[in-house]
């Protein structure tokens, strides 16, 4: 098993539409999986796409700690769908429920040392096949759901800097600690909080 060296915005690999999995499974698929959830562990990430490791495939692998659910997303995150463990996704497609979004900071492994506020669905339905084959459907909400709108992205050639509508609260993350200790008194939506790497 090996830990795998991490692309960063600029490399092509993050630039192009990644390809189906024509075999889930594939033992190829099962090796690549083990080593990008050896990598995200190192990198201490929440999720991590194939083409962050340099492999144009649709794989993605996340986790969502269940505290991480309950802060962000208070009660309704506690009664559902708090916590996520490790899971490896192949050939995700996302379908968004409705048209609530809401905004939050993200970070991403191939954007080191920065963050930035994004838009996304607040609800989705998303559907995968497992490393045995099959196909899950489910729902996401919250925290998971925008990690899930992350990782899918990242299949795409999409990083999440392209989808920031205000560019002036994207920043290093030590500045933008800085800058939300200097200014604790506002609590308004869309303020810096920590950050989880994606
Ligand atoms: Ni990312």
């Amino acid at each position: 098993m090996a830990i795998l060296k991490i692309a960063r915005m600029g490399h092509p690999v993050l630039m192009q539409r990644a390809h189906e999995v024509p075999d889930p499974t594939d033992p190829a698929v099962k090796r690549l999986v083990d080593a990008m959830i050896e990598t995200m562990e190192d990198a201490d990430g929440t999720g991590l796409a194939a083409p962050q490791v340099h492999v144009p495939w649709r794989i993605v692998v996340y986790k969502v700690d269940a505290g991480r659910a309950a802060d962000e997303d208070g009660e309704a995150a506690m009664e559902g769908t708090g916590g996520v463990p490790t899971t490896a996704l192949i050939n995700p497609v996302l379908e968004p429920i409705g048209e609530e979004t809401e905004i939050g900071f993200e970070a991403c492994l191939s954007v080191p040392g920065m963050a930035g506020p994004v838009r996304r669905f607040t609800h989705l339905k998303y559907r995968y096949r497992t490393l045995d084959g099959e196909t899950v459907e489910a729902e996401a909400h919250g925290f998971h759901a925008r990690v899930l709108q992350h990782e899918c992205d990242h299949l795409d050639g999409v990083l999440y800097p392209m989808r920031i509508e205000d560019m002036r609260q994207f920043g290093f993350v030590e500045e933008l600690q800085k800058a939300a200790r200097a200014d604790d008194d506002k609590d308004d939506d869309g303020e810096f909080d920590e950050d989880a790497d994606a």
